[in-house]
């Protein structure tokens, strides 16, 4: 069984696909879902599905991100995993905490990278007059949204879309996506998916 932990900020709705498709013949199975947020929604879900949670609230530790990231990382490694999911984690993390999960970090981001790393994706799809938007799962390396594509989804932009249209129909696609790439990356494939 592969070990996953899953960080979140939020709702977590890319976590609970994930946590949803590590059922029956998945190879892997979450062992813990992380918050950078103590209100963050999805902790209060993965705990009603009996998987282990914890807060390491950023807030807390103020400027002292050293501080904010030796904890969280204490958190995540304890569990020993094999396989760490950013999903909808809204906090950029060091090279060096990077570097304790080198070739065993995904992150799902809004757009089809190389286009419009950072915020504001689909907003900067529209403005760009883009026919097409969509997301990718990267392996996560120390420069920011820039590793290794394992895949992405393509949604076609439509002439009334606004960001919010536009980000729910990508979303949409996040959540066939990630889990289709992880159970890929579990099981040794690093070829990527494209779809749409
Ligand atoms: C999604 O657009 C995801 O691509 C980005 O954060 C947004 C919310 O994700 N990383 P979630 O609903 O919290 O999984």
């Amino acid at each position: 069984m592969i070990r996953v932990v899953l960080l979140i900020s939020g709702g977590g709705s890319n976590m609970r696909a994930l946590v949803g498709a590590m059922q029956g013949d998945h190879p892997c199975r979450a062992v813990l879902v992380a918050s950078n947020d103590p209100m963050a929604a999805g902790l209060a879900w993965a705990a009603a599905q009996g998987i282990a949670t914890v807060a390491v609230g950023h807030r807390d530790y103020g400027h002292d991100r050293a501080g904010f990231e030796s904890s969280l990382l204490e958190q995540v490694l304890a569990v020993n995993p094999d396989i760490v999911c950013l999903a909808g984690f809204m906090r950029i993390l060091s090279p060096e905490f990077v570097s304790h999960f080198a070739g065993k970090m995904l992150n799902i981001h809004p757009s089809l990278l190389p286009k419009y790393p950072g915020l504001h994706t689909h907003q900067r799809a529209l403005d760009a007059g883009d026919a097409q938007a969509g997301c990718t799962v990267h392996e996560v390396t120390p420069e920011l949204d820039a590793g290794p594509i394992l895949g992405q989804a393509r949604v076609a932009v439509l002439a009334d879309d606004t960001a919010d249209t536009l980000a729910a129909r990508v979303l949409a696609q996040e959540h066939k996506l990630y889990p289709a790439v992880l159970r890929r990356f579990a099981q040794g494939q690093r070829s990527r998916l494209d779809w749409g």
